[in-house]
């Protein structure tokens, strides 16, 4: 990178790695996807090696697409929003470059040790103690860093997205650490230190907050800088994001027991988690009505602007899956979508409507300001990935509705005398169409990262990262 960074600009070098790393990333996780979305279709795919086994590479898909392609995502627009919110440079240079280095080392440890078959077998908690403790020290020093900057801010108040950045972290650290108690018994074996329910409980307290936390929290401080910057209006209202930020993290911590419905779990956790699921509804839509209404008065935008399109339409299935899933912590809901394909649309308008589209939209505005241009390379081409990525998760998610209420049906059908009215195969044999159509659709949505990484490169390409730092006018001297 440029030499010429002034002392007094902020630390874009990190932001810029983690943004470009996010494309990286994403296009290998979603084409991950495909591929194991295609292994459902076609057995063959499977091609009898155990490392490429549909059993690994899941794993990796998820490890890749949360942890790789949403963690930088989350790493390189938390950087850039505490700089500019908090107008001065990341408190230290050496160590954000700390957790961007760890951080990649652990997504290769992951991509390494999956596929061999070393597993803690927690769902989204697969890492092995070596990485997993890697990891908590990355994510500690990003608390040090991020913590660090808000305190040496020049602006008076800290701004809400750093609110929601905060509490994703913090409360990550947490998680982690707490569902990683365990005992090695190798470099490459451990044992949890909980056992039966208790350890079920902890590990969905922890994964039902992954989701809270990592895959909403943290993308709601993403919301709170990029929507209105780039409809160039503040937010709808300061009040409401205040409100509903206290009660979202008051709320989720106490939704995990909604994973373990029908299970060994005392009866009361599993009606609170449902009663905890249904009230969240209503912080989560104060955060989607509030990123809606920003736009009152620039709506017009949408028919010129692909960014803002990307970035509204996320909020358009965050509204969905945050209703869709209190429906589904209903216990007589869950009771027919539990263990179907229904539970994987559910994640995927969350991930891919959600998560990857507002992604897609922050990394389309900050990359121009990273490397000193005044726009992408082509508009036209953010447009056609719009649409690729809206069809794509169209596409997924009605596919796997329409795939877990049959599976739900055929499973619980009984004949007069009792018997089951289909076998397992025949519900698998009903759902073949389905997956074939969420293979495409993901086909989709991962082709239009192709056109992303394009785009991104010519920019790059034509770019002047000097510039960028210069044109990021900072009015302290020596700040880092
Ligand atoms: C091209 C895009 C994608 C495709 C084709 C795809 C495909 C798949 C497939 C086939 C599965 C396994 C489903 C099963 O076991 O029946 C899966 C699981 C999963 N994917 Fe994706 N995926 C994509 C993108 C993403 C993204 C961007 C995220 C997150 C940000 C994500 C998060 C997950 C999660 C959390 C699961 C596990 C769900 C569960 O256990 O209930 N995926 N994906
Ligand atoms: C108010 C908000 C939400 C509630 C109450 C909720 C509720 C639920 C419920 C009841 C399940 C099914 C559990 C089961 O039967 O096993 C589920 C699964 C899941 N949800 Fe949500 N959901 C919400 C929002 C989201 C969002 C926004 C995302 C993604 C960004 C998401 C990601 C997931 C994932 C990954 C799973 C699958 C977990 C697994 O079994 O591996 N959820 N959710």
């Amino acid at each position: 990178m440029s030499t010429a960074i002034s002392p007094t600009a902020y630390n874009y070098k990190v932001v810029r790695q983690f943004a470009i790393m996010t494309v990286v990333w994403g296009i290998l996780g979603m084409g991950l996807g495909v591929f194991i979305a295609s292994q459902l279709v076609w057995p063959e795919l499977n091609f009898g090696l155990p490392w490429t086994t549909f059993g690994r590479l899941r794993p990796l898909h998820t490890n890749l697409v949360i942890f790789a392609f949403g963690g930088c995502a989350l790493f390189a627009t938390s950087y850039y929003v505490v700089q500019r919110t908090c107008q001065t440079r990341l408190i230290s240079d050496s160590l954000a470059a700390f957790t961007f280095w760890g951080w990649q080392a652990v997504i290769v440890g992951a991509i390494v040790t999956l596929p061999l078959g070393y597993t803690t077998t927690k769902e989204y908690a697969e890492l092995e103690w070596p990485l997993a403790i890697l990891l908590a020290i990355v994510w500690v020093t990003y608390g040090v860093v991020f913590f660090g900057t808000i305190t040496k801010r020049k602006t008076k108040h800290i701004y809400v997205g750093n609110w929601f950045y905060g509490a994703f972290i913090v409360v990550t650290a947490m998680l982690h650490i707490v569902n990683h108690a365990s005992l090695p018994v190798s470099f490459f074996k451990s044992y949890s230190a909980y056992a039966g329910a208790t350890d079920a409980m902890i590990q969905w307290w922890y994964g039902h907050n992954a989701v809270g936390f990592f895959l909403t929290t943290g993308f709601l401080g993403m919301m709170y800088y990029f929507v209105p910057k780039q409809a160039e209006r503040p937010i709808y209202s300061y009040r409401l994001s205040i409100v509903h930020f206290w009660a979202l993290i008051t709320l989720y911590i106490w939704a995990g027991p909604h994973h373990l419905h029908y299970t060994a779990l005392p009866d009361w956790a599993q009606s609170l988690g449902m009663a905890m699921s249904i009230i969240l509804l209503a912080p989560s839509w104060g955060g989607m009505i509030n990123g809606m209404m920003t736009l009152s008065g620039a709506w017009h935008k949408l028919r010129t602007d692909p960014i803002l399109r990307f970035l509204v339409v996320s909020l358009a299935f965050y509204g969905m899956s945050t209703f869709e899933g209190p429906m589904m912590a209903i216990k007589t809901v869950n009771s027919l979508s539990h263990y179907t394909d229904w539970t994987i649309g559910h994640v995927h308008a969350g991930a891919l409507g959600w998560v990857a589209m507002i992604s897609i939209g922050a990394i389309y505005h900050m990359i121009p300001k990273l490397y000193g241009r005044t726009q992408m390379h082509s508009i036209g081409l953010i447009n056609t990935h719009f649409w690729l990525a809206t069809i794509g998760t169209v596409l997924y998610i009605a596919s796997m509705w329409v795939n877990g209420i049959t599976q739900g049906l055929m499973w619980r059908a009984i004949n007069d005398d009792g018997t089951l009215t289909y076998s397992f195969v025949e519900a698998l044999q009903a759902s073949h169409p389905g997956f074939i159509v969420r293979a495409l659709g993901g086909a989709f949505f991962a082709s239009g990262m192709l056109f992303m990484a394009y785009n991104v490169w010519r920019t790059v390409r034509a770019s002047n990262p000097a510039e960028a730092e210069a044109a990021a006018k900072i009015a302290v001297v020596g700040a880092h």
